[in-house]
Order: C-alpha cells, then structure tokens, then sequence
C-alpha cells in the first residue's frame, strides 16, 4: 500500500523461498519469523502512515550471525530493511515492499564500562533508556535522552543521529560516539570499536555510518562516551505571550545559567490543548501562548537553584515571562518533563499526522507555524509548533482526521521551500528515510549528493541494504 501512495516500484530483489528459510534457520535457529500477526507491527512504523510487506524477520544475537545473514542476502539479491525499536519518523525502519526485517531486539548486551572514562561498550539493540538506567547506578548518564527512550535502541540513535533533549548540553551524537562496529552489505565486519577521546588516523568511518539510516551496513556495536550524571537538577517550566519573548527568555536564560543550563525546549498553546485532551495531562500555569521549559543541570543543587531563582525573578519583572513554576524533586520534574516530551504521542492520537522536523535560524522559528496555520484554515484540524529551541530546531506538525491528498499539496512542497529560502534544514534530527529522501535538495547541493550515491554504490553495489530510502536513487 505504500509503494502505492508514494509511486514507488519494486526494485528487481529476488523474493524469499523455501530454501532461504532453511539457510536463516541454520544460521539464527528458532529466531525466523514468517507469523503473520507477529509481522504486523513490524511492518508499520511508528506513526501508521507507511506499511510495509515484509515476510521475514530474522533476530540474530550477535555481529557474526548479522555478518551470515548479510552476505548470503548479498549473494541472493535479497533486500534487507535493519530495525530497532521502529520509532523511527520517516517511515525508515519499516520495509517498503518484502524486504527481510533484520531486527536488533536480542543484540541487548553490555559489552564493557569503563567508570573512570565514562565510556560504554554495548550490542546495538540495548534499549536507550535501559542503557541510562544502567549507567545511573554507577553515577553516569547518557550523553542523549528522547521521548522514545523506552523502546529506541542506541542502534537505531546512531543510524538516525537522533538529537533529542540534552543536545544542548552534551553535543551531537557524532562527538559523544566514541566508535562502532558495522556489518557491511556483503556480511563482511567493520570494526572500528575504540574507545579513545582522540584518534586522527585516516578518515573517520564511523561518520559515515552515524545517520546513514541503514542503507550503507548495519550498526552492531557502539562505543559511546558517557557524562557524570549531574547531582542536582532543577526544571522550570515558563508561560510566555509571544513568541518574541520566548527568544528573549532564550537569551536570558543563556546569560544567567550559562553552564548549568542543560536543555531550552519551547512550545505553544496548541500543544499544550492536545496533551491535555488526549493524555489528560494537567498544566500547572495559568493558559498562556507559549511555554517554554528549561532544565538546568550542575554539581551544586544550593548553587543552581540561586542562580535560576535570580533568573526567574529578573524573568517577571521584566515581564519576559507571565508565570512559571520549578520543580526540583524527581517526580514533579518527570510531570513537567512530561507536558513537552508527550505532544509527540498526544499528536498520534489526534489523528493523522504530517511531521515536519526543521532547523532554520531560531528567529524564524515560529513565522512558519503561523503562516501555515494560515495557508490551511479549517482544513487542518490542529496546526502546533514544539521543540528544541537551543538548537534552533521547529517541529511543525499538522493533524487531520486522515490522510488527504489536498492537504499534502498545500504542505509541500510549501514548507521546504520556506524552509530552504531561510537557509534551514529540511531534517534536522528524523532523518530523510522513505517520506523525506526525495527532498534532500532543498538542503544538499547536487554535489554533496552525487558523492552520496557514489558512496553508496561504493559500498552497497547491489542495493540491497534498506532500499528506497535517505539518497534518491541514481538515475
Ligand atoms: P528504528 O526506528 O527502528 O530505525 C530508524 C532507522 O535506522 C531506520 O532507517 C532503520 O533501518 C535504521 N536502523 C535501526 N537500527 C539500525 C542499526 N542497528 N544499524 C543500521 N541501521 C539501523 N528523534 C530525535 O532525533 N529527537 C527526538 O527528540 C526524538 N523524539 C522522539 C519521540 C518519540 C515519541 C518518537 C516515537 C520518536 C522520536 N524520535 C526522536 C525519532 C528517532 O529517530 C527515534 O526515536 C530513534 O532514534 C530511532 O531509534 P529506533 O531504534 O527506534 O530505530
Ligand atoms: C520531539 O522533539 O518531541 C521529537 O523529535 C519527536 C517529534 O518531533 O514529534
Ligand atoms: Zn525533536
């Protein structure tokens, strides 16, 4: 059905027999999955809008078994998507016809910590958040946290280079990841698994695997360097009436909590109404038009919560802000957390939901979610804008009771032409996956994408890692 809505063709894959079958069962025994009902969730993503076809799912253990699988669907032309906890957003972790779901499910295993240099070995199937826990317990934490953790598997961070909510502090994951291991589509293993701080020995390979959406190997293992975990943090979570406020109140918060300030999200009154309606999560400000929620992270509790105590007095009197509330112990953190890291899920159940992931100058951010709630009127249900505003990135999102064809043509290619007239990013942190890579040269010279595809020919000649995704195929 996909292939349908998108016009895509199968590609000339040779299709799974019987004889496949018995080959995968030798190598990953009891672990072949053809139930079609166990197959379901697989095959759609996250979001429902794109469903795959695949027949297979093969859960391998470890490197050497992925390395078995891949070179023999090398050697059959089989097309192969990798999987991680699918809460992928542009439709990447799921087939788009019948390729063979590779899953990283029982690859869940701790290699190696190093509690003096904080850094962590680990299979790439281990859960984002299970990691975190893990760590915590030895007083570290995870250089990257996202409203996913639950399910995503830091196979899956890497391969999309997910930001999320401690970028600000901690860095992209191409700084923080310290090393990988890779199965290449011919099954052969590309292990590049240090753990050094600094290594400038010929070009740095792991890069190329870091947001490559696997299309060019799967990501088996992943060396990642970890921070201390903070010992006190403090959230606080600011009402604001306008946008230009909510960039002073950035600006503010920058200047007075400098160091300790750990993440800066914003997001507006149309997100607040979803996550009240649909998870019933109550807001502990008065209504207001904005919200913006800071945290701040440091090693003295006494210190920090001076310093944002001063910061949100000079934040009221000055009228930056109309109200805010702190929280300081776990559990009111977690609930003001949640109010910002759930829009995502209380969008999903509004309805059908057209993602954009953007990062422009932060000054722009919200003239586009205005224009556009504009340009649609009433034939959008909700129109919200969210996000990272330390790191100038705008999530516009547009719910409808479904999917329409209209609505599309007034989105695109709308959007990223306003967004390319900014000189933004059309994906700053999703990736392009199968809903984006036709896009990619809103945001990437003809150039950069030649090289692209010559790297991707380089590596995976025959095309058989996650087809119809990331680069636009060569003409
Ligand atoms: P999947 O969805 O399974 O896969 C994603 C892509 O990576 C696919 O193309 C897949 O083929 C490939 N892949 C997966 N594993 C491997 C592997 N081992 N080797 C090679 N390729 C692989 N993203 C952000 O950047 N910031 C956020 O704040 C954020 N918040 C989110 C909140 C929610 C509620 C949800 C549902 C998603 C969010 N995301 C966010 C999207 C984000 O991309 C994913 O959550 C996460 O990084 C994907 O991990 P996953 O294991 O689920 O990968
Ligand atoms: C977020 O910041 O909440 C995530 O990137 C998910 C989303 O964009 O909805
Ligand atoms: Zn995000």
């Amino acid at each position: 059905p996909t292939g349908d809505r998108y016009n895509v063709s199968r590609l000339p894959f040779s299709e799974v027999t019987a004889q496949d079958l018995n080959y995968f069962e030798q190598v990953v025994p009891g672990r072949v999955v053809t139930d079609k009902e166990v197959l379901k969730s697989h095959n759609i993503d996250w979001l429902r809008t794109v469903r795959g076809n695949g027949k297979v799912l093969l859960k391998p253990r470890n490197t050497k078994e992925v390395s078995e699988i891949l070179r023999y669907c090398n050697g059959r032309n089989l097309a192969v998507t990798p999987q991680g906890g699918n809460t992928g957003l542009v439709g990447g972790s799921v087939p788009v016809f019948d390729e063979i779901i590779i899953s990283t499910a029982l690859m869940d295993q701790v290699i190696s910590f190093d509690n003096v240099s904080g850094a962590l070995v680990c299979q790439a199937g281990c859960i984002l958040e299970l990691l975190n826990q893990y760590l915590e317990r030895q007083g570290y934490t995870m250089p990257l946290d996202l409203g996913a953790k639950g399910s995503c598997h830091i196979g899956g961070n890497l391969a999309t280079n997910a930001g999320g909510l401690r970028l600000l502090r901690y860095g992209s994951l191409r700084g923080s990841v310290l090393g990988l291991e890779a199965v290449l589509p011919d099954g052969s293993i590309l292990n590049c698994l240090n753990s050094l701080r600094k290594d400038n020995t010929g070009y740095d390979l792991k890069q190329l695997f870091i947001g490559s959406e696997g299309t060019l190997g799967l990501i088996s293992a992943v060396s990642i360097l970890c921070p201390r975990k903070p010992n006190s943090v403090n959230v606080a979570l600011l009402g604001c009436e306008s946008f230009s406020r909510v960039l002073q109140v950035f600006t503010m918060c920058r200047d007075h909590l400098g160091e300790i300030l750990s993440a800066c999200e914003f997001f507006d009154a149309a997100c607040m109404k979803v996550v009240k309606k649909h998870l019933k999560l109550s807001n502990p400000l008065p209504a207001n038009n904005f919200y913006v929620l800071i945290e701040t992270s440091g090693s003295s509790a006494y210190h920090d919560e001076e310093k944002l105590n001063n910061f949100l007095s000079k934040a009221l009197d000055t009228s930056l802000i109309t109200s805010g509330t702190v929280a300081t112990d776990q559990s009111k953190i977690m609930s003001l957390w949640a109010l910002r890291e759930r829009i995502t899920e209380a969008l999903a159940h509004d309805g059908y939901v057209y993602k954009y992931d953007l990062s422009m100058p932060v000054e722009k951010l919200y003239e586009l979610v205005e224009e556009t709630r504009i340009r649609l009127g009433t034939a959008a249900k909700t129109v919200v804008g969210y996000g990272h505003l330390g790191d100038g990135n705008l999530h516009l999102n547009v719910t409808a009771e479904s999917h329409s064809d209209t609505l599309m043509t007034a989105l695109e290619p709308f959007v990223y032409e306003w967004t390319a007239m900014h000189k933004g990013s059309i994906s700053a942190e999703h990736g392009l996956g199968f809903k984006k890579k036709d896009h990619i040269h809103y945001s990437k010279s003809r150039e950069a994408v030649n090289l692209m595809q010559k790297i991707k020919r380089m590596l995976d000649p025959k095309g058989i890692m996650n087809p119809y995704k990331t680069i636009p195929s060569s003409e």
